[in-house]
């Protein structure tokens, strides 16, 4: 089934909750940190918790992150309802919790999906079926440290039924106080079997609540599309797909690491993910005032600005060339190819393997500057006059069409029912 999330391309991840008060990795630093985590450190478990009710970010203005991720061309946005840590940034009658008990008081959930919404962005909610403070997960203390896979401590029966009924219970509560729901991104099955989640039933329940809503392949065995996570895949997955990302090696507000990408690194992602066909999620770590630190916010506004010349070639396109056929990410919309130079190109870049004669015109996307370019084909083609043939497309690339970032050229064939303009899947 062909949804509005398999050509999305860009998304926005926003990992937030208590603990960006004090600026330690969001539920990781609780129980000792990770490896994959390298700045997460550890704090102890009480002192971790306690930040919950001085939560206060009086700067959340939900509504200028709507204006940057729709600057940028963000297609759909999601929050982190509830981490591992179990804090509820939303209202539930389930426990007591929640950023309702904070300073705070007002549902941060809520606050999002209305500013999102009304930039016309779609809503996700990131929920953790792992709970690390609910007593009948059973909750994770000190004595629980270090952390090591498989090792969890698992609950009674009569605690596990509880803690399902909660958990459920908190789905169905961000499933029907919100409105229409588009995205639901599980996290952390990991530490159950798919029998204890009863993940067949809650897939259920939440189709029954939100037909229309996807949901990710985190709660096994189901799932409409797949979560490579911090890396680009080196091959195209099958199916729809989605690689989350962060800017820095966290995924919460973490004061300690200042291993930042750059924007290029950002915006070359972005372009490597929608050549091969999935979707970008891009991580904000918002502060404890609710602000999004400046590190963050300069790269972003860099991907804004280059997304205002190029997004065209981003979003709503489809994978377009083989590897073998052009040195770097390509896209297309109908007749049109996308070209991302993400190298400085020597004089020329070639296409190869492309119908020659229909080279209508060849451009820089950003201003619409006209590129000189050649054509060659084999000489039996000539010779026989062949309609259609395969070829090398070869394009001057001046000095003055090099955009800092990345370059984005623009292909246009002349149109031809069922064309298909990767060389391989011509007949
Ligand atoms: C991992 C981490 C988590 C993060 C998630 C995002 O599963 O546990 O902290 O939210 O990845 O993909």
């Amino acid at each position: 089934m062909k949804t509005w999330f398999d050509t999305a391309r860009l998304g926005m991840f926003v990992h937030w909750g208590h603990s960006s008060v004090r600026g330690c990795e969001l539920s990781w630093s609780l129980v000792g940190g990770v490896s994959s985590l390298p700045y997460c450190g550890n704090v102890p478990v009480d002192e971790y918790h306690s930040t919950a009710n001085s939560f206060n970010p009086q700067d959340y203005n939900p509504l200028e992150w709507a204006r940057l991720a729709k600057r940028m061309g963000v297609q759909y946005a999601i929050l982190t309802a509830k981490h591992h840590d179990g804090f509820a940034m939303f209202h539930t009658q389930q426990s007591d919790f929640s950023i309702q008990h904070s300073h705070y008081k007002k549902d941060i959930v809520r606050e999002f999906i209305e500013a999102m919404r009304s930039e016309g962005i779609r809503i996700g909610l990131y929920f953790s079926l792992i709970d690390w403070h609910h007593p009948d997960y059973p909750a994770f203390t000190e004595a629980d440290k270090p952390y090591t896979f498989g090792q969890w401590r698992q609950p009674t029966d009569s605690q596990w039924q509880r803690f399902i009924h909660f958990m459920f219970d908190q789905v169905r509560e961000l499933l029907t106080n919100y409105g229409k729901i588009d995205l639901l991104w599980f996290d952390g099955a990991w530490e159950r079997t798919p029998e204890q989640w009863q993940a067949t039933v809650l897939h259920d329940t939440i189709r029954s609540l939100q037909p229309e809503i996807l949901i990710n392949d985190r709660l096994p065995p189901l799932g409409d599309f797949s979560t490579p996570e911090q890396l680009i895949p080196p091959q195209p997955l099958q199916g729809v797909w989605e690689t989350c990302m962060t800017i820095n090696d966290s995924w919460g507000y973490n004061c300690g690491d200042t291993n930042f990408k750059s924007a290029r690194q950002l915006i070359h992602t972005l372009c490597e993910v929608a050549g091969k066909g999935g979707n970008l999620l891009l991580n904000i770590s918002p502060m404890g005032n609710g602000q999004i630190q400046p590190e963050l916010l300069e790269r972003l506004v860099v991907v804004e600005n280059w997304m205002a010349r190029n997004s065209e070639s981003i979003i709503g396109t489809m994978p377009a060339l083989e590897p073998w056929q052009f040195y770097g990410p390509s896209t297309r919309k109908r007749d049109r190819i996308y070209l991302h130079l993400l190298m400085k190109p020597y004089e020329t870049v070639s296409v190869r393997g492309v119908p020659i004669k229909r080279v209508k015109s060849v451009s820089v996307l950003a201003d619409g500057t006209r590129l000189q370019y050649t054509t060659r084909c084999a000489i039996v083609d000539t010779l026989f006059s062949h309609p259609d043939p395969l070829g090398e497309l070869t394009i001057q690339v001046p000095e003055s069409a090099i955009d800092s970032y990345a370059t984005v050229i623009a292909v246009d064939f002349i149109p031809q029912l069922n064309t298909d303009l990767s060389a391989s899947n011509r007949t």
